[in-house]
């Protein structure tokens, strides 16, 4: 169950009264997000008096398998059984530690995820990948669990930096990539100003639809599901490069700018269509416009090459990408020569 509006503490509180039992409630945050959603922890703990509070590093230092074992022990020593709920509440990093620990703590237990920030809402915390790194492999290690509830309220977007508010704004444009049409038109307009709490709602209510929809439709990615990875495959080196060389970029910067030179990969595989090139050009203009360039990638792209060739969702050492060649028409699978990628990077 996905609910969606602006009253959380209500639609929480009304869910917790309604479930069966008396279980008791775990709720994971970090730091940042335990002082922002103290009201509504204490709402809770008030209602529920048998929960419990743990934090967690904030961001993407909590996706290890050592904080795993500190969750792990922190709900042992609790005495969470079977029947114990863990709520996850926090950004994209957060739901996925908890969602991870939440499926393979007493061979998984049930929780739920108030994502807090635009990443989350729209992608992270919706469609039941869990999971945490290995070294410096994203989500190396993981798990494939629906959260039982899923809590979403634009309420939290007003607290977010503006970079993390573009790292998830990123995943909208590439919704709006594989919707197509006024979708597509949407992401190619300014955002909506974050006091406009009901056009926010709407716009997630949307990307939470069509994410669903393909989650449902594939949930072990095994399909359809491999769009949801466009722009990723660059996007990923990019980033990781990005921390190598010690001038690092936002993911969401990453993705954007991945979404750009994968559809410059589209236009080698499909060289004579109009409306490739346009996408590329009305991409380009789009993500120039709202995110960081990107550090001169000339030098290094062999490095940048060894990243995608490692990218997990390749078989058999061939290149697979996910692609767009215009709004609304993506593919996945699409077994990319290693030159035409240096070509799209170089040029
Ligand atoms: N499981 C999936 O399907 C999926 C999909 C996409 C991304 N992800 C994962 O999501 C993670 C990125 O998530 P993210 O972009 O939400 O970043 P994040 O979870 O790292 O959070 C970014 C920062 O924002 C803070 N924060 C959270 N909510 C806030 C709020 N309301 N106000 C102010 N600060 C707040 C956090 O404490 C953190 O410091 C990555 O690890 C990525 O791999 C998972």
């Amino acid at each position: 169950m996905i609910w969606t509006g602006l009253d959380i503490a209500t639609a929480l509180s009304d869910a917790l009264e309604k479930r069966p039992g008396s279980s008791p409630v775990y709720f994971l945050c970090s730091a940042n997000t335990h002082s922002l959603c103290l009201s509504l922890i204490e709402m809770v703990e008030i209602n529920v008096p048998s929960s419990h509070v743990f934090v967690v590093p904030d961001g993407e230092n909590a996706k290890t398998l050592s904080t795993c074992e500190s969750i792990y022990l922190w709900m042992q020593s609790a005495g969470a059984l079977r029947n114990a709920l863990l709520i996850n509440v926090g950004g994209g990093a957060l739901c996925d530690v908890g969602g991870f620990c939440a499926a393979t703590y007493l061979r998984g237990i049930a929780f739920w995820n108030i994502p807090t920030t635009l990443l989350a809402m729209v992608d992270a915390s919706v469609g039941g990948k869990n999971g945490i790194n290995l070294l410096h492999h994203k989500n190396y290690i993981g798990t494939f669990q629906q959260p039982e509830k899923v809590f979403v309220s634009p309420h939290w977007l007003s607290t977010l930096s503006h970079p993390e508010l573009l790292s998830g704004w990123a995943e909208v444009i590439k919704h709006g990539i594989i919707a197509g049409g006024k979708h597509f038109q949407q992401v190619m307009k300014p955002r909506p100003a974050i006091s406009d709490q009901q056009a926010w709602l709407g716009l997630i209510e949307w990307n939470i639809k069509l994410k669903a929809r393909i989650v449902e439709s594939d949930f072990i990615e095994k399909g359809d599901r491999k769009l949801l990875n466009l722009g990723h495959t660059v996007g990923h080196a990019l980033e990781s490069w990005s921390h190598d060389v010690k001038l690092p970029i936002s993911h969401g910067c990453a993705v954007a700018w991945g979404l750009v030179y994968e559809t410059k990969i589209a236009i080698k595989v499909s060289p004579n269509r109009a409306e490739t090139q346009r996408l590329y050009e009305d991409l380009k203009m789009l993500v120039k416009s709202i995110y960081d360039p990107i550090p001169r990638i000339e030098g290094d792209i062999a490095v940048l090459m060894n990243y995608i060739q490692a990218d997990k969702k390749n078989e058999h050492h061939a290149l697979l990408f996910s692609l767009a060649f215009a709004p609304g028409d993506c593919h996945y699978n699409i077994n990319i020569d290693a030159e035409a990628v240096v070509q799209a990077l170089n040029g």
